[in-house]
């Protein structure tokens, strides 16, 4: 049985898809207008094995791009697939080995769920940002932060947090700092149904009105959205 504090392992391994995930189109067009123009500095936070930097480089091939994950052996990986990139390896939760430097456009992607704690990662990302940060993942649209540990059957020598913080905690963190921000939620447009007997990998389920919900076996619907900050303070 693999443990499940392994689970995303397999970003170290995994041959890149041809195809770029579905919300990697998103986040490119929310942030379009900050990363058509100019160079813009940009640092993807958690960047795995870099496909999301070397997908915008597709689209926006004037970025100047830094990736950084918290994992040595993905930081390896993504510097064999992004040329004239630069590299980090930082913790955004505990701000250890972070860059000494602000860029114009900060993104992270399916990363927050792991965090129980939201003011410590969302300090971390506004001191980095001197532009726009755009953070996609699960939040709750419903008043309730959930902090739940999942452990496989029979396994409880390893666990692995998800945390679904409410956008309203978030709201209420970043007024009280002066940081303009807003949540915009996405639904994933197409099917993905269940083919494999992995109860932690995710999968779709079709409403009535032809929309998708996305569960795994804790059987949480994923409720996602981006939180894009605008790092001017407010009047
Ligand atoms: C689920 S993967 C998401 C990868 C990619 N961003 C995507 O959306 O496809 C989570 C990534 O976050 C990284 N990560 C976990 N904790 C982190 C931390 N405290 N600081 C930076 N990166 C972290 C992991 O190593 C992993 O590469």
């Amino acid at each position: 049985m693999v443990p499940i504090a392994h689970h995303n392992h397999f970003y170290a391994t995994e041959v890149r898809q041809e195809q770029p995930k579905e919300f990697f189109r998103f986040l490119a067009q929310e942030a379009s207008p900050q990363l058509g123009s100019g160079e813009p500095t940009v640092l993807d936070i958690g960047c795995a094995g870099g496909d999301f930097l070397n997908y915008l480089r597709t689209l926006f091939p004037n970025i100047r791009p830094t990736a950084m994950d918290v994992s040595p052996e993905l930081i390896s990986k993504a510097s064999t697939l992004l040329s004239d990139c630069d590299f980090v390896v930082g913790d955004i939760y505990r701000g250890t080995g972070l860059p000494e430097r602000q860029y114009d456009v900060v993104f992270m992607s399916g990363v927050n769920y792991l965090f129980d704690d939201y003011e410590a990662w969302l300090r971390n990302i506004i001191s980095l940002t001197r532009g726009s940060a755009y953070i996609f993942g699960v939040f709750n649209p419903e008043d309730l932060d959930v902090r739940a540990t999942v452990q496989r059957a029979g396994d409880q020598t390893s666990s692995m947090p998800f945390n679904l913080i409410s956008q309203k905690s978030i709201n209420v963190f970043l007024d009280s700092l002066g940081v303009r921000h807003h949540f915009k939620n996405w639904n994933l447009p197409i099917a993905n149904p269940r083919s494999h007997d992995d109860p932690i990998r995710s999968w779709t389920i079709e409403t009535s009105t032809g929309s998708f919900l996305v569960v795994n076996g804790m059987q949480i619907v994923h409720t996602f959205a981006v939180l894009a900050i605008d790092t001017i303070k407010s009047e």
